[in-house]
């Protein structure tokens, strides 16, 4: 994309802020310290920003990722706070705690962020992340600033020998503090499960909850490696070379597959066949189709280069049949 990455000091060029606040503002990402490692940040609102933070780590699948937000007031405006929550809030951030919750609706969050689940994931950083989504005014979609596969980066050259090829600039804050992702926790009913160990231990939070945290298998696996984590209630079809009638039709590009005259509901991934657009417009476009009530939703064959392998591999995921009678097609059966 661009031939050299500017690495910044924040003290040394004044104007680091500028520069990141601008690739922000145009809908680019910006590699930037955090106290626990370099995150990978575009606006959260921004869903061509938050494909960009895909392509650049070259992510198989469309992981939902945290949001950083600047104080509790941003927070609170994202998502509901049960009181646990809350008390955890007040007493470690800003710093190394993820807390995930039940999102508002009308949020502004875009759907990419969250890999479409009703829940996300937030955090408020330390230093100069925390100025810089002050500054936005928005929250910041920041992944680990790696590739996909590679360990975390905790300075900014190891970002800049990984992604530098593929980001316009890193902001230098020197190595991080603390070197561990954050510690990802989730209330559950009256009990809060760890999700993710990082930087604050189990213990510390054990103490300011005021019970043993819960443990298992079922959290420590990524929400996007599950099949079930976007479950429409329509089934999906991929790969369509021809729509039923009935169908909602989701159309990627410019030619339509046969038949497309017959879809109940009509939504395209991107006209002119961009994959980063296609990708920004994933969720809300299933969800849309979805709501039109289509027993099926038809897909039209996205290509598998760049962030094609992601929205292929999401739409499989949504595609793949399930256990449980949720499509309209089970349901309609089974009532007969
Ligand atoms: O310290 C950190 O947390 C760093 C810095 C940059 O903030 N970020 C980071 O992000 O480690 P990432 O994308 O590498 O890891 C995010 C983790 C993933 O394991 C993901 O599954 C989990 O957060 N996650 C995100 N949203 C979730 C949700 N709604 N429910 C459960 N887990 C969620
Ligand atoms: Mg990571």
């Amino acid at each position: 994309i661009c031939e050299v990455t500017t690495v910044v000091e924040i003290r040394a060029v004044g104007d680091a802020m500028e520069m990141a606040l601008a690739l922000l503002e145009s809908g680019d990402v910006v590699a930037i310290p955090t106290e626990t490692v370099y995150g990978l940040a575009a606006d959260a609102t921004n869903g061509v920003g938050v494909a960009r933070i895909f392509e650049a780590k070259g992510r198989p699948r469309f992981n939902p990722l945290i949001a950083h937000v600047a104080d509790l007031a941003m927070a609170e405006r994202i998502a509901l706070f049960d009181p646990l929550s809350k008390r955890l809030a007040q007493a470690f951030w800003p710093g190394p705690l993820t807390l995930v919750l039940p999102q508002r609706s009308g949020n502004g969050i875009h759907p990419l962020v969250t890999a479409g689940l009703d829940t996300i994931a937030l955090r408020m950083p330390k230093g100069f992340g925390g100025e810089l989504i002050a500054r936005l005014g928005r929250p910041l979609a920041a992944p680990s600033a790696n590739s996909s596969g590679k360990i975390s980066a905790t300075t900014a050259e190891a970002v800049a020998a990984d992604l530098g090829p593929r980001i316009k600039l890193v902001v230098d804050g020197g190595a991080t503090p603390v070197g561990l992702e954050s510690t990802i926790v989730k209330v559950e009913g009256a009990r809060l499960r760890l999700l993710r160990p990082g930087g604050i231990a189990a213990g510390d939070i054990e103490a300011v909850a005021g019970m043993p945290l819960l443990r298992g298998s079922e959290g420590i696996e990524a929400p996007g490696m599950l099949a079930s984590h976007y479950a429409p209630g329509a089934a999906v079809r991929v790969n369509a070379g021809k729509i039923a009638k009935g169908e909602a039709l989701l159309a990627f590009g410019g030619r339509r597959a046969e038949g497309w005259q017959g879809a109940v509901a009509f939504r395209n991934l991107s006209v002119s066949g961009d994959l980063r657009e296609a990708a920004s417009n994933l969720f809300a476009h299933l969800q849309d189709l979805d709501h039109s009530g289509a027993k099926t939703i038809a897909v039209e064959p996205i290509p598998f280069d760049g962030l094609g392998e992601a929205i292929n591999d999401r739409l499989s995921r949504a595609a793949a049949p399930r256990d449980r009678a949720a499509t309209r097609d089970r349901a309609a059966t089974r009532d007969k």
